[in-house]
Formats: C-alpha cells, sequence, structure tokens
C-alpha cells in the first residue's frame, strides 16, 4: 500500500514536472513550447511551434482573445495557464459564427490556406498526412 502511493505521488510528480518545462513555470509565464503538438480532436493533427517561430510568424497569427485581438508573446507570457490559448474553448457550438464553430473550419481556414499561399517564400504541407496523425 505504502509502496503504491508513493508510486502515484512519484507519478504526479514526473507529470507535473514535464507539464511544467513544456511552457515554463508559473511564475515565469507562458512560453511557446518546444515540443511538437498534437492537436486532439476527430482527427488529430500535429503542430510544432518551433518549424513556425524559426521563418519568423508571430504568436499572433495564430493567438487571439475574445475580441479577436492579435496576442503577442509578451501578453502570453503574462497568463497563468494555456486554457485561454486553447482554440476549442472558443470556437465550438457557443460561437455566434456558425461558419467558426467546428475545428475542421478553423484549422483549416487557418492552418491549411498559409501552407497553400505560402510564407516567405516557403510552403507548409497541405496532404492529409502532412499534418493528421493516427488516432491513439
Ligand atoms: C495544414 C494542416 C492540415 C492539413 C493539410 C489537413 N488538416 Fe484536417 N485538420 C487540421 C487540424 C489542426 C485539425 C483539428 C484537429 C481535430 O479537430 O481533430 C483538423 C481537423 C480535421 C477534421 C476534424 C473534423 C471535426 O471538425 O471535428 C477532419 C475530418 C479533417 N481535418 C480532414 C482533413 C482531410 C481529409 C485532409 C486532406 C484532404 C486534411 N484534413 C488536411 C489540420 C490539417
Ligand atoms: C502558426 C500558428 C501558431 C503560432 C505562430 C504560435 N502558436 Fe502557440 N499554439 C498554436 C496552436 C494551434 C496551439 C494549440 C492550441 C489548442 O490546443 O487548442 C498552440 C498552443 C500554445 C500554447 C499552449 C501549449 C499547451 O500547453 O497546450 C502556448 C503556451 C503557446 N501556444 C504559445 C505561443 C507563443 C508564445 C507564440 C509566439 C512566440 C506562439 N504560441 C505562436 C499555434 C501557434
Ligand atoms: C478567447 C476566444 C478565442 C480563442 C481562444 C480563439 N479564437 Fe479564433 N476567433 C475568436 C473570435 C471572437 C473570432 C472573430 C469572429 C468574428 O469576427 O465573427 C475568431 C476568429 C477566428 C478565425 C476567422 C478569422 C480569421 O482570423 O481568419 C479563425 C480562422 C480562428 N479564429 C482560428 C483560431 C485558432 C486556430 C485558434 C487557436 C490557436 C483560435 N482561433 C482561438 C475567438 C477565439
Ligand atoms: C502563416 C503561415 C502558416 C500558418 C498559419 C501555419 N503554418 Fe504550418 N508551415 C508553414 C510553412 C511556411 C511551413 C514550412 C516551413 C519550412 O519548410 O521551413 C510549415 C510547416 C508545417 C509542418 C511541417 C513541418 C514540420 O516541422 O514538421 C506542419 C506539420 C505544420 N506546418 C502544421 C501546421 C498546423 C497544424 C497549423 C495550424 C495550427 C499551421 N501549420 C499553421 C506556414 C504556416
Amino acid at each position: 500500500m505504502q509502496k503504491k502511493i508513493a508510486l502515484a505521488a512519484a507519478i504526479a510528480l514526473a507529470l507535473f514536472t514535464t507539464s511544467h518545462l513544456a511552457t515554463g513555470s508559473a511564475t515565469e509565464g507562458l512560453t511557446a513550447p518546444t515540443e511538437d503538438l498534437v492537436i486532439d480532436g476527430k482527427k488529430p493533427a500535429r503542430f510544432p511551434h518551433s518549424t513556425h517561430l524559426a521563418i519568423g510568424i508571430a504568436c499572433g497569427t495564430c493567438h487571439h482573445d475574445g475580441e479577436h485581438q492579435e496576442l503577442s508573446a509578451e501578453t502570453i507570457g503574462t497568463l497563468n495557464d494555456a486554457t485561454a490559448l486553447r482554440c476549442i474553448n472558443c470556437h465550438n457550438p457557443d460561437h455566434p459564427d456558425k461558419n467558426m464553430q467546428n475545428p475542421k473550419d478553423i484549422f483549416h481556414a487557418r492552418c491549411k490556406e498559409c501552407h497553400k499561399a505560402g510564407y516567405e517564400g516557403k510552403n507548409g504541407p497541405t496532404k492529409c498526412t502532412g499534418c493528421h496523425v493516427e488516432k491513439n
């Protein structure tokens, strides 16, 4: 019994430490994750911040607030947790615009359109498997 509790505590600590390493500690505020994210949903897709930041795409190209004002790295740094950045917290059936309720509509509009049009002469993947990964 004792052992089980100690193990659970160790796992909890490990998870806590990993998630904090990923986003910076609460006192330092949030920074862009360095590891690839998997945007989870009906059809999960991979998103690497690093590739996009390396070519100079600003945080506010993707991140905005409830008034649709772009969020800067500085503003994101003042947030205590990532809830306000989660796209589907606003883009869900409560969103006033019907065309902005579904993950597919908003992600394809943001992600795929830029990949097609290109940024600074570079294009991103437009094939389904360029972004989508197998569901676990
Ligand atoms: C540039 C990246 C990208 C490409 C290319 C892309 N998708 Fe997506 N797609 C996403 C992201 C991000 C999501 C959000 C993840 C989710 O909700 O499961 C998504 C969501 C979806 C959904 C979720 C349905 C929903 O609204 O819940 C479907 C279906 C889908 N994509 C189909 C496709 C198909 C088919 C292709 C190829 C013709 C494709 N996607 C290409 C990024 C992409
Ligand atoms: C090309 C689009 C794009 C750019 C540019 C971008 N992000 Fe993100 N970011 C995303 C997406 C998509 C997510 C996942 C949101 C979700 O889970 O709904 C995310 C998630 C995050 C998260 C939360 C991570 C977590 O723990 O889930 C943080 C923090 C973050 N971004 C910070 C930044 C900062 C700081 C910048 C600028 C330096 C930046 N992002 C630039 C698209 C972008
Ligand atoms: C705090 C709430 C909120 C969050 C979080 C949020 N959005 Fe939005 N989004 C909005 C609002 C409000 C609008 C503007 C609706 C309008 O003009 O009718 C909008 C508009 C959009 C549009 C259409 C206009 C445009 O900019 O091209 C896209 C695409 C979009 N959001 C994608 C995203 C993505 C991707 C994320 C996550 C990285 C995200 N949103 C996070 C509230 C949010
Ligand atoms: C403003 C333009 C822009 C936006 C918005 C954007 N991308 Fe990209 N993306 C690119 C470009 C350009 C590349 C290719 C970069 C290179 O070749 O150096 C790329 C590359 C990628 C790659 C492959 C590269 C790698 O490191 O694996 C994936 C996966 C990807 N993007 C997913 C996404 C997803 C998912 C979103 C939306 C949440 C998104 N992108 C939004 C421009 C964009």
